[in-house]
């Protein structure tokens, strides 16, 4: 169950101070990633909260969301579409770019990535501030994707990812 799930995922993050910059309280999820049983139980409630025929492909956002995304595609019996950082991607490519608090980033994903209504479930370890949900979002869409969903194990509430992603919704399994 949710409240269930949402423990699983407290009892394995870890929480680093100062990283990677000081005053930064940095999430660690590995420890949930390390943990065969807890792993297949998040990845299976992602598939459950979303039904099992609720989605066609599973978009992963680079890096971490990488390991989500394989495990939840693979458990449904669907694809993997990844969206990575600039220059990875081999062929032509939509490309989107976003402030970050000192810079800017780029995500790519592939021009022919998606089929014409399939529906994607996107998904990531942690948001944030939204940023890169958000251009990962308007990149899916640019590409010809139907976004179906967003999930992640870990949102940060108070750094108002899920007000600048409005209105679309966002699905957590825990929230601190
Ligand atoms: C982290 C995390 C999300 C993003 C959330 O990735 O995995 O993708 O930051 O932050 P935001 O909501 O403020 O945009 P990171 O850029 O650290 O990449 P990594 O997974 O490759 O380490």
């Amino acid at each position: 169950s949710g409240p269930e799930t949402a423990r699983l995922v407290a009892s394995r993050v870890l929480d680093v101070p100062d990283f990677p910059q000081p005053g930064v309280l940095f999430k660690d999820l590995m420890p949930l990633f390390a943990d065969g049983k807890v792993f297949r139980e998040v990845v299976d409630g992602i598939v459950a909260y979303h039904g099992r025929d609720g989605f066609d492909v599973v978009v992963g956002i680079e890096a971490r969301g990488f390991v989500v995304a394989a495990a939840v595609a693979y458990a449904a019996g669907v694809g993997v579409v990844p969206v990575r950082k600039a220059g990875k991607l081999p062929r032509v490519a939509h490309s989107i770019s976003y402030a970050l608090e000192y810079g800017e980033a780029t995500l790519e994903v592939h021009e022919d990535a998606f089929t014409a209504g399939h529906r994607a479930l996107v998904v990531d370890d942690v948001l944030a501030t939204g940023g890169t949900a958000e251009a990962t979002l308007d990149l899916v869409e640019r590409a010809g994707g139907t976004v179906t969903g967003f999930t992640v194990l870990l949102e940060l509430g108070f750094l108002g990812g899920r007000e600048r992603l409005a209105p679309r919704s966002v699905h957590a399994l825990l929230t601190v």
